[in-house]
């Protein structure tokens, strides 16, 4: 992998430069106070071709790779991360998406306006019960044959009323879950479509964000984007790709605010030295000049798997994105701190950038939600614990009868729901089903069991064809030692206890009569 830069990318880093210390900076304090959105210089921007640049020519794109792509959010976020954020939303998270996943007609209909900049585009996901939880989707879309009618509302929407495309999911069909999302292309303007008030935001204040609201809003049968059901992947694609641009504008935030650090610390004095000549101060930027470097590598290598078409680039987007936020975050802190009371003021950007910084930790998925994927990629994303659904038996007959559907060695294992009296039960269960005999790991601390019956985490691993549970509540460290096992009964006087969730059938009742029971019929 070499990342240094070529001509290109040096000459496209030079002209947005000049660009952006040319027609936003100027403005940027104005804009920034009023929370206005840029659209002048979004609209100049698309002029120059930079409101489309990963997209062929053939769609009005400039056909730039990722990584170029990065290199340049980056860049512009250095001089305003509010206008970073407006680029990359609207390449990431509405021009990508259509693209990548609409119809020929719907990519010729929509892509080369985005793309050229005429038409802006947003993204459409979060709601008030749906931020990290994004499967949680309550905005309905109902197919009414000719159209659908979208119900719902969106909130904390980047562009919201600025934007004049945007990618909206809703559920198309509830009892699905994630696969009853669908994802639409739904044009300001559309009859039932209207927007919110803008939020009065700590940073990114240019970058105006509000709810979408949809109140029985039409749109065209032909809007659905991709599948019917498919909408969740269009988003978390979409996300992966934006993530690579949130780190971009993160890294540009740390990278200005670290050079105008350094500059400051040259020529300022204190004590009749320059800062610089300060160990502690000198070490620390040692540490975030490595870090900087460390989370651009990161975003690099993002950008080049997406270049080279890796199928799925959740986990380096996410490195990229946690690491390159988290030094934006650090390095503005240590910025605003060294510049002393000329960081706090606002005649300097930093006490901004520091601002500006902290939504990187947060939107496009917050470093938790990243660290939960990059956890997935170690661990699989499938390392959750799976609820089966209990079916509650009516009595020990009816258990009876499931026990003989289910040939093979059964273990009677008990808990501290039991008292001796029952443990004595169970070893005569035991001994009448010839089957084997555990206990909980609670049961073994409350002398109710031989610590040799513990079965657990701590204790012995079962997996009998049959494992029943009795008076055992159920915590992972006892789940462990018995998840192999192939039928799991669960009695228990308490319907809510944890081992039901984990139980293919369940008894609830007082354990020590349904003993009796068993013991009579077995
Ligand atoms: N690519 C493709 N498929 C993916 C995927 C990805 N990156 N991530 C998940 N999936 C698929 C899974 O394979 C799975 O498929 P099946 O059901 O067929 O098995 C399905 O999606 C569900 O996966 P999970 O069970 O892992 O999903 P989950 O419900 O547990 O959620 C999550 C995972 C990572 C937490 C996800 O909900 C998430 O990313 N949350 C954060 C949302 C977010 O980033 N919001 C940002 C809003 S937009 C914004 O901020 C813009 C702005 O203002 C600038």
């Amino acid at each position: 992998m070499n990342f240094d830069y070529t001509e290109e990318q040096l000459a496209l880093k030079a002209q947005i430069r000049a660009f952006c210390e040319k027609e936003i900076k100027p403005e940027m304090r104005r804009l920034e106070d009023a929370q206005v959105y840029p659209l002048r210089t979004i609209k100049m921007l698309g002029e120059m071709g930079f409101m489309g640049m990963p997209f062929p020519r053939e769609y009005g794109g400039m056909g730039l790779d990722y990584l170029t792509y990065v290199m340049l959010v980056e860049e512009i976020s250095k001089i305003s991360p509010s206008h970073g954020v407006a680029v990359q939303t609207h390449h990431a998270l509405a021009t990508w998406p259509i693209f990548t996943y609409g119809t020929e007609e719907q990519k010729r209909k929509y892509v080369p306006d985005l793309a050229s900049g005429r038409k802006i585009g947003a993204f459409g996901l979060t709601e008030p019960n749906a931020g990290t939880d994004a499967a949680m989707q309550q905005t309905i879309a109902e197919d009414k044959g000719d159209y659908w009618l979208l119900n719902g509302s969106k909130m904390f929407i980047s562009g919201a009323g600025v934007a004049d495309v945007y990618v909206v999911m809703a559920m198309t069909d509830k009892s699905k879950g994630n696969h009853g999302i669908s994802a639409f292309i739904v044009e300001k303007g559309m009859p039932g479509f209207s927007f919110g008030t803008n939020e009065d935001k700590l940073g990114i204040r240019s970058s105006t964000v509000a709810e979408l609201l949809f109140n029985n809003c039409r749109v065209p049968k032909e809007n659905l984007l991709y599948e019917e059901g498919k909408g969740f992947k269009v988003a978390m694609t979409a996300l992966d790709v934006g993530r690579l641009g949130i780190a971009a504008q993160a890294l540009g935030i740390a990278q200005e605010s670290f050079d105008m650090t350094v500059r400051y610390m040259k020529h300022r004095e204190q004590f009749g030295k320059p800062l610089s000549s300060l160990q502690a101060l000198s070490f620390t930027m040692a540490e975030l000049e490595t870090k900087i470097e460390g989370a651009r590598f990161l975003l690099y290598r993002a950008a080049d798997h997406l270049d080279q078409g890796k199928s799925d680039i959740s986990v380096t987007a996410a490195k990229a994105k946690l690491a390159c936020s988290t030094v934006a975050m650090e390095t503005t802190l240590k910025a605003v701190q060294f510049h002393g009371g000329y960081g706090y003021i606002k005649d300097l950007p930093l006490e901004r950038y520091m601002r500006d910084a902290k939504i990187t930790e947060i939107y496009e998925g917050t470093s938790e939600v990243m660290k939960m994927v990059i956890s997935g990629g170690i661990f699989g994303r499938g390392a959750k614990h799976e609820e089966k659904q209990v079916r509650i038996l009516k009595d020990a007959s009816e258990l009876k009868a499931v026990l003989a559907e289910h040939p093979g060695d059964i273990c009677w294992s008990g808990g501290r729901g039991l008292t001796a009296a029952g443990f004595e039960k169970l070893q005569q269960l035991a001994e009448k089903t010839g089957g084997g005999f555990g206990a909980s790991r609670g049961a073994v601390r409350a002398g109710l069991a031989k610590e040799e019956d513990q079965v657990g985490l701590t204790g012995r691993t079962v997996a009998p064809a049959v494992y029943v549970a009795v008076g055992i509540s159920g915590m992972t460290q006892h789940l462990a030692g018995m998840k192999g096992s192939g039928l799991v009964v669960a009695i228990n006087r308490n319907p809510q206890a944890p081992i039901f969730a984990a139980a293919d059938v369940g008894l609830v009742g007082d354990a020590e009569e349904i003993l009796d029971e068993l013991l009579a019929i077995l």
